[in-house]
């Protein structure tokens, strides 16, 4: 977000956003608002909505949204810099020349610039380490148990951080000013204010950016030390959603073969490389971030996810897939047979057998349906949720006859009726109107008008916005509720006047979406009171949520002296329901 009294903000606040807007778009008043045909999608009647006081926009069709900055960055297909610019030159405010570097810029660049040199030599000092004859031993032989020689060590430029706590401090203090090692990510403090190695004992992988640079570290911890992988901070080199691991390696490989292998981590990536795949890239973590695909996007929109086969890597599998499927990648995932990572499966079965499971990886879609097939689907509603665990990707497949094909297989495997899929299926279809993008609200419960009230009032009741907040944090009144995140996000900055598309920036697309929609409802001046009885709907709920889960435990026919308790607590829940 922009800094206050940035340049950025500083347009922000004089620019009119419909008057920008109203340069690309036909801009009508109706009511508070302004609307017209939105231009990120086909459309014969406006649902593209401009508002004024809030000086955000937003389509209800496609659900684009932000302040004027997003939208010329959309329009324009421009990074935030040049939309500022831009923003600036059309509504009159003289812009610094970008020759006219502000001193605090160049003393920026000038320390990234050191912040590269100093990770250079970093990393020829950990190479060195490895190579050292005591510690190093101890470190290339867990190496070589893990299957990577000395080849690979030099292809990787691997090496090793060792235990003494001061070595690379030592063989740095002296050149680099003590700010700079500050802000390195390469040392921490100890409580007495002195320096020490951030990495210690660790087997170190350097992390090149793009263009080959070396901008930070992840660490292997040698034995069970926790955690296993130390990675650096963020610094003023290195952002961690803005780098693939491998990337610079990979991009030749990418363009000629057009797809990429996506793996978790950083063995995985060495391991898949070394096997002769060079188009491979790791997420280096778990789930792939939104500046990662746009730049992975850059060399090829195919690829395979070829994540951990655990709970995380699922988890991890499913988000980067809404992600990517929204920007319009052609996906196939690989869950690899036994358990096994990249990098295991590689040692175990070797690379020949890898590259065959590769070739045939399964379109996304089948992955999902074989998620929904071991989903519990024995009662009504577990059923309902295996189906909403695909329909949103299978409302994605563009292609009419594709999608259909898919909708058969679907009902036949998860044993739905299939009228009624298809139904459900052209609904959300004509929803969709021309843009495809994922609806993963279909089918979902809409909010509640409580929760929708509370959500503006904690946004624009001046008078009690605070108080309101501190009611629903002491009442956990959100927790388990569709809106939680939206809540959760509200009332940890209900200090702050809210900034919409700030609010906006801090949220999954998902609920995204639910707050704009909330905020372009026109807002009624509220009163405590009826604060208060939102409060009360939201209470209620919870009592009711607890009654259906004491319910199910009596019914589990509970132990004698826990039944009595039991049923003494639902007696006491129906009082107070019936209290309201
Ligand atoms: P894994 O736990 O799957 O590690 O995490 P791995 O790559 O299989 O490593 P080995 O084979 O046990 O050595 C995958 C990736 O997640 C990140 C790292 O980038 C890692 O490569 N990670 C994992 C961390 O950043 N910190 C951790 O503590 C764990
Ligand atoms: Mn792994």
């Amino acid at each position: 977000m922009t800094e206050t009294g940035s340049f950025a903000d500083r347009v922000k606040q004089q620019a009119d956003i419909v008057r920008v807007i109203g340069e690309y778009v036909h801009l009508k008043k109706s009511g508070q608002n302004f609307t017209g045909l939105c231009p990120f999608h086909q459309e014969k009647t406006p649902s593209f909505s401009v508002h004024p006081v809030k000086q955000m926009y937003y389509c209800f069709g496609c659900h684009e949204g932000g302040d004027v900055f997003k939208f010329v960055m959309s329009i324009e297909k421009c990074e935030f810099p040049e939309a500022v610019r831009t923003v600036a030159e059309k509504c009159g405010i003289p812009t610094p020349r970008p020759r006219e570097r502000s001193p605090q810029e160049r003393a920026e660049n000038q320390q990234r610039a050191a912040l590269v040199e100093m990770h250079v030599q970093a990393a020829a000092f950990f190479a060195r380490q490895l190579a050292d004859a005591t510690e190093g031993k101890v470190a290339g032989a867990y190496l070589e148990d893990r299957g990577l020689d000395r080849a690979a060590i030099a292809r990787f430029s691997l090496g090793f951080a060792p235990s003494s706590g001061d070595a690379l401090l030592r063989h740095l203090k002296a050149k680099y000013p003590e700010k700079l090692l500050e802000i390195s990510g390469l040392f921490s403090r100890d409580p007495g204010g002195r320096f020490y190695d951030r990495f210690r004992r660790r087997i170190m992988f350097p992390i090149a950016n793009e263009t080959g640079r070396i901008i930070a570290f992840g660490g292997r911890a040698m034995g069970d030390d926790q955690p296993k992988y130390l990675n650096s901070p963020e610094t003023l080199i290195y952002s961690k959603s803005n780098v693939l691991y491998h990337l610079d390696r990979a991009k030749e490989a990418l363009r000629q073969s057009d797809f990429a292998v996506l793996v978790e981590g950083y063995m995985d990536a060495i391991a898949v490389a070394r096997a002769g795949i060079a188009n491979v890239v790791a997420s280096c973590g778990t789930s792939l971030a939104e500046p990662q695909i746009k730049l992975l996007g850059r060399f090829t929109r195919r690829m395979v996810v070829n994540f951990d086969p655990d709970a995380a890597g699922q988890m991890a599998t499913e988000r980067s897939l809404t992600l990517l499927l929204e920007k319009e990648f052609d996906v196939r995932v690989l869950v690899l047979p036994g358990g096994a990572d990249p990098d295991k499966f590689l040692r175990e079965q070797g690379s020949e057998t890898y590259r065959k499971l590769l070739a045939e990886a399964p379109p996304y879609l089948d992955y999902l349906l074989a998620r929904a097939r071991q989903m519990d689907r024995s009662t009504a509603t577990a059923k309902l949720a295996a189906i909403n665990f695909v329909m949103p990707y299978l409302q994605r497949v563009p292609n009419r006859l594709l999608r259909s094909e898919w909708a058969t297989r679907m009902a036949s495997e998860l044993r739905i009726d299939e009228p009624v899929l298809r139904e459900a299926l052209r609904r959300a279809a004509a929803e969709r109107r021309s843009e495809v993008k994922p609806q993963p609200e279909l089918l979902r419960p809409p909010i509640r008008p409580a929760e929708r009230r509370l959500i503006q009032m904690l946004v624009e009741a001046e008078g009690f916005r605070e108080r309101l907040a501190q009611e629903m944090v002491a009442g956990a009144l959100y927790r388990g509720l569709e809106t939680e995140r939206i809540f959760e996000t509200l009332v940890t900055r209900v200090r702050e006047r809210p900034d919409a598309a700030e609010l906006a920036a801090a949220l999954e697309e998902r609920d995204r979406r639910m707050l704009f929609e909330v905020l372009f409802e026109p807002y009624a001046e509220a009163t405590w009171e009826e604060a208060e009885s939102c409060l009360g709907v939201l209470r209620s709920r919870s009592l009711e949520q607890e009654l259906a889960e004491l319910q199910k435990k009596i019914e589990a026919k509970a132990p004698p002296a826990e039944l009595t308790r039991l049923l003494a607590r639902r007696l006491e829940l129906q009082k107070m329901l019936a209290r309201g």
